[in-house]
């Protein structure tokens, strides 16, 4: 009996509550949320899409619950700049859901970290000495020898007769470069052999990313319920298991590096080694550096290659840009070497192919939510402490009061205006900005420019068989980074002398 009263009595705590942060707050509009679930049953599944349409009905900043959890979302320009730079601070921050608070250890790393000293120092660490210009450069080697092997590894496949007139899976190949890319930088480590074989400390690391994944996703139902939440316990067991083990295999490579550095004197460039030679100056705990290491791994690898998948979309769309980025590379480059990021500056027209595809596809939407700190005004309406933020920038890029016909894909905009993408645009926020923005940006870019100038000058690109470039689905998978919903295939078909298709091998 008891038990059926149950949803009655939190029914009952629910409207209560709603009616007294409505009658005592001035709360963003937004749909009328039922009891105990608030606007969970009527979120469309892509997020950033269903906000983006309660946007038009409501206005540029709502309110969604989550179950009990105020959810408050801007949708332009302007609030997009209150809340990320006027407001910064107190909206800095984070919601850690169940899970993350177990994976950060009540954020003890940088991402789930809320506002404070401890976040103030760890940033510190990230600005000045695990992304700073000086050792971006120094790991320039390694992500010019991933994206060489990338290449190398298309050209076989799509030169191997067995493969005559087949699509390749895109994703495939810009994946394995992600991943031997972060994987490289952070660890010091390619799991991956010359032959595409992993080892046995490539096969732990992919299930522990895989465990994190499965673990994260069990807990989701009942996050924002928490009278549901006795339905879907934590399972301590198995958290403190997976981190364990996520804490044993980065021990075990700390130690490598240690024993490394003290055989061979200098310390190496990867993060492990930066963060370990700086461990006593910034009084980092190893669970901060275990952390910081695996945030890097959750934030750098996926969003890279989404990044690169949606431009190669809308290139093989758009046969007129891939063909003037060519002209560009082919100008610039030549027919006798391969892009390297010195080059760049010279290539404004392939940089602004990897602007535009941040702005049309921004691999998070939605950024990660911040979490307001104290009581806050945005856009004349209030914020209660404790309420989540999310600034839709996947809105704000495809707002027609501020863009020229916002959805064609056309880079020659940015050489007609300069519009920064690293925060100092509040039209354009892929990165974020303020703060919290995303401190490995520059890496970001680089990364993605350097992706996409190889597969352009080496390949071109068309659809697959019977399919015309406008048939290419161009829908998002939902979730907090967006995947196309149908993974791109493409035939590739090399532009350039066979000599040029070898991977620049760096020991590093
Ligand atoms: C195209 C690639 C990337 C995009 C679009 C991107 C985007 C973002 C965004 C939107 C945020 C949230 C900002 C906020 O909360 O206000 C973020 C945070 C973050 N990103 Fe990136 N990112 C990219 C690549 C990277 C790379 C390569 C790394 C590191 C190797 C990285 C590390 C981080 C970290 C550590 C945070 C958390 C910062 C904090 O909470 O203070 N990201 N990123």
């Amino acid at each position: 009996m008891a038990l059926l009263l149950l949803p009655f009595t939190f029914s009952l705590i629910f409207i209560a509550y709603y009616l007294y942060q409505k009658l005592r707050f001035n709360l963003p509009p937004g749909p009328r949320p039922w009891p105990i679930v608030g606007n969970l049953y009527d979120i469309k599944p892509v997020r950033f899409r269903c906000f983006a349409e309660w946007a038009e009905t409501y206005g540029p900043i709502i309110s969604v619950w989550f179950g009990s959890t105020l959810n408050v979302v801007v949708s332009n320009t302007e609030l997009a700049k209150e809340a990320l730079k006027e407001k910064d601070q107190q909206l800095a921050d984070r919601h850690r859901s169940r899970s993350s608070a177990k994976f950060s250890r009540d954020g003890q790393d940088l991402i789930w970290a809320d506002y404070g000293p401890h976040y103030v120092k760890v940033r510190k660490v990230c600005t000045l000495e695990l992304f700073s210009p000086k050792r971006l450069e120094a790991l320039r080697p390694i992500r010019e020898d991933e994206v060489t092997a990338m290449v190398e590894s298309i050209f076989k496949d799509c030169t191997n007769p067995d493969n005559e007139g087949k699509s390749l899976l895109v994703k495939k190949y810009l994946g394995a470069a992600a991943f031997n890319n972060i994987t490289r930088l952070a660890f010091g480590k390619r799991f991956v052999n010359s032959e595409g074989l992993m080892d046995e400390q490539g096969q732990e690391f992919k299930a522990i990313v895989a465990n994190g994944l499965k673990l994260g996703a069990s807990l989701a139902m009942a996050e924002h319920i928490p009278w549901l939440r006795w339905l879907f316990p934590l399972e301590e067991e198995a958290f403190a298991k997976h981190g364990a083990r996520r804490d044993k295999l980065t021990r075990s490579i700390m130690e490598e590096h240690t024993l490394a550095r003290q055989k061979g004197g200098g310390a190496k460039q990867h993060f492990v080694d930066a963060l370990l030679t700086l461990q006593q100056q910034y009084d980092l705990s190893e669970d901060t550096i275990i952390g910081l290491l695996w945030d890097m791994i959750t934030a750098g690898m996926d969003t890279t290659a989404i990044s690169v998948e949606w431009a190669m979309a809308e290139l093989i769309k758009n046969p007129r840009v891939q063909q003037k980025a060519q002209e560009e590379l082919d100008r610039v480059i030549g027919y006798e070497r391969v892009l390297i990021e010195p080059d760049f500056s010279n290539l404004p027209y392939l940089q602004s192919v990897a602007k535009e595809a941040l702005r049309l596809h921004p691999p998070t939407p939605l950024m990660l939510p911040h979490r307001s700190n104290s009581h806050v005004k945005v856009g004349g309406y209030d914020i209660p402490k404790g309420s989540n933020v999310h600034v839709n920038v996947w809105a704000v890029a495809r707002d027609p009061a501020v863009w020229k016909n916002p959805l064609e894909f056309r880079p020659e905009r940015y050489l007609e205006e300069d519009v920064n993408m690293k925060g100092h645009d509040f039209r354009l926020l892929p990165f974020g900005a303020g703060g919290r923005v995303c401190p490995g940006a520059q890496l970001g870019i680089n990364l993605v420019t350097s992706m996409l100038g190889h597969l352009l000058h080496h390949f071109t690109w068309a659809p697959p068989n019977g399919l015309s470039p406008e048939e290419i689905d161009m829908s998002e998978n939902p979730g907090l980074v967006t995947y196309m919903r149908t993974p791109l295939e493409a035939i590739p078909t090399p532009r350039l002398p066979a000599v040029l298709y070898k991977r620049v091998a760096v020991d590093m």
